[in-house]
């Protein structure tokens, strides 16, 4: 995989992440995930791929003084970032398939939008799996499939057009994880039983049709790919067939649609 695939950052893209992303699109996850896995005052949470940790914020707010709660990432510059905003809240640097906690450590463990970055996805769950409680919640969440987001889809159908079928492909890594059964299977594999899974239906808010537009082609491989007029041509047509997202100001409201699964360990 590449750094593009993995997403490894360097400190600027990380401040970027928090200051733009999370407001954009991750923010207004964070209390669903939390809430799906029912964290409450007291309860020991750990917050898996925490990046900048928008969720495990969240989280701390919920568990209060008497709770615990650990942002743990792969990458430093997310973890700097996190620990400038909070540095109250444990962050740990560590990959999702090698945790640094004893095995039941956990009320409840998270994980938002990052499963379609581990290279070892069943490894990765079941190693969520052995630092939760007994009775501890897995919830995971991930965006569903490109054919149920509506101006994704449109902007990936743009970019095929003009650099090649391959561009599928390349602009593909945050929409893999959305086929119902391959995750349900996935849980199932790592040994755990799922308990819910449901659909919701968030908003990316973006400055212009432009700014969406960048952020999915630049935060990919498929910016490497391209050539200039390539780039300015998949622009040039966004902004025709994606004008229905932008309201009436010049604010783009795209919607995005994420999968949260609820799971509990299997009876051993
Ligand atoms: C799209 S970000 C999501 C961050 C955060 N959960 C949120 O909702 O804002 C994906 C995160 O997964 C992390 N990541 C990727 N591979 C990882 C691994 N093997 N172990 C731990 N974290 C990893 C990245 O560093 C990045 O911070």
């Amino acid at each position: 995989m590449t750094d593009t695939e993995t997403f490894q950052l360097s400190l600027a893209a990380a401040e970027t992440y928090e200051t733009k992303f999370v407001p954009a699109l991750f923010g207004e996850w964070a209390p669903v995930v939390v809430e799906a896995a029912g964290v409450d005052r007291g309860y020991d949470v750990l917050d898996v791929a925490c990046g900048t940790g928008v969720v495990a914020r969240e989280v701390a707010a919920r568990v209060g003084p008497t709770g615990r709660v650990v942002g743990v990432d792969i990458n430093e510059a997310m973890l700097t970032v996190a620990r400038r905003s909070r540095p109250d809240i444990e962050w740990r640097r560590a990959d999702v398939v090698a945790l640094p906690f004893a095995d039941g450590s956990f009320d409840a463990v998270v994980c938002q939008a990052a499963l379609m970055f581990f290279p070892d996805r069943v490894a990765a769950v079941r190693e969520m799996r052995r630092v939760l409680k007994d009775d501890g919640k897995l919830v995971i969440q991930v965006w569903a499939g490109l054919d149920a987001q509506p101006a994704y889809r449109r902007v990936v159908e743009i970019a095929a057009r003009h650099a090649g079928p391959d561009a599928v492909d390349l602009l593909s890594s945050y929409w893999v994880m959305g086929d119902l059964d391959g995750t349900r299977n996935l849980i199932d594999d790592a040994g755990l039983a799922l308990t819910e899974a449901t659909t919701h239906v968030g908003t990316a808010r973006f400055d212009s049709i432009d700014e969406l537009v960048k952020i999915e082609v630049e935060s990919t491989p498929l910016i490497d790919r391209i050539d200039d007029a390539t780039y300015q041509a998949i622009i040039a047509d966004a902004r025709e067939a994606l004008r229905e997202f932008a309201a009436a100001d010049v604010r783009v409201a795209a919607p995005i649609v994420g999968h949260i699964f609820l799971a509990t360990r299997k009876p051993a």
